[in-house]
């Protein structure tokens, strides 16, 4: 089906704001990306193709397309998109790359303080008739050293956040300078010396085959016994069975978990520890953050159709 206006295959659900940039200057079409058969047959015809995180976008999917110009990813990690095979293609790949940084910040302090107090635990207690207060002691974040394995956007929107709670700051960032990381009041460290100092990690970092399994059983081996690691980034930046051996052993006092080596899935060996908090990817999961990163996207899918400039990610 030729259609005159651009077609905008949009292959995930994606805040209604997304489709009203558009006005009718394109054509939308909807379809279900995790439908591998009905996305490869609906990607013949589109100019643009919108994806979230659930899409894999790769060689197969660029085969697939004959005037295919942009792929967006509605929020700020590439890892489902093949850059070089879209890049092979002449496809240009935009993101949002600033869209849910606070979301995800905020959604990693949400983890770190559910675990802190225990709440989801107390509150499945309470509401299963239970009123058990000596069971759910936590503890405070105040006086904490806590350590940020990635000094980006969004680790350093968590670092200001953890600020707040009278926390001393260490991080690892091998791309950051010491120099900017003292002017946010951050020491930075090497790995080793922030596993061995920290008495809450979270991880933020993108998932890429230099930062994937950097926390491994190696490493938690290293930890101050009982620390709280949260992890909002990627699954898979650390070890999911190490994890889960060593949160089985006390070694880690206790983990919040947004994100799978796997997802979806409903079976991870963290879903049967009992200090364990966890979501499913839920970091981006705000209306401010859908909207921004649908919104973010469309203008830049317009820009590349008109073949105006589009800003770099
Ligand atoms: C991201 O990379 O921005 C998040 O994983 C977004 C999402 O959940 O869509």
């Amino acid at each position: 089906t030729q259609s005159t206006r651009p077609v905008v295959l949009i292959a995930e659900k994606l805040a209604p704001s997304t489709v009203s940039v558009f006005g009718d200057e394109v054509e939308v079409r909807h379809v279900d990306g995790t439908d591998r058969a009905a996305l490869l047959a609906a990607v013949a015809d589109a100019d643009a193709l919108l994806v979230r995180s659930a899409t894999k976008v790769d060689a197969e999917v660029f085969a697939a397309t004959n005037r295919l110009k942009v792929v967006a990813r509605a929020g700020v990690g590439l890892d489902n998109v093949e850059v070089p095979a879209a890049t092979a293609r002449g496809v240009l790949v935009v993101n949002a790359p600033t869209s849910n940084i606070v979301s995800a910040a905020e959604h990693a302090v949400a983890l770190l303080l559910s675990l802190a107090r225990r709440i989801p635990a107390a509150d499945a207690s309470l509401r299963g008739g239970e009123w058990k207060r000596s069971s759910f002691s936590g503890v405070e974040i105040q006086g904490k050293t806590v350590g940020v394995v990635g000094l980006g956007k969004i680790g350093q929107l968590f670092a200001q956040r953890l600020a707040a709670f009278g926390t001393e700051l260490i991080a690892y960032d091998p791309y950051v300078s010491a120099a900017r990381a003292a002017q946010l009041g951050i020491e930075l460290v090497e790995l080793d010396e922030l596993l061995s100092r920290a008495d809450i990690i979270s991880i933020h970092l993108p998932k890429t085959p230099e930062t994937k399994g950097l926390i491994g059983t190696e490493q938690l081996a290293r930890v101050k016994p009982g620390v709280l690691i949260v992890n909002a980034a990627r699954g898979g930046l650390i070890d999911e069975d190490a994890l889960a051996e060593a949160l089985r052993e006390g070694r880690v006092g206790g983990a919040g978990v947004d994100v799978f080596v796997t997802e979806p899935t409903t079976a991870s060996p963290l879903f049967e520890l009992p200090n364990v908090v966890v979501t499913p990817h839920l970091g981006a999961s705000t209306s401010e953050a859908q909207d921004r990163a649908g919104t973010d996207v469309a203008r830049s899918v317009l820009s590349a159709l008109r073949g105006d400039f589009v800003p770099d990610a």
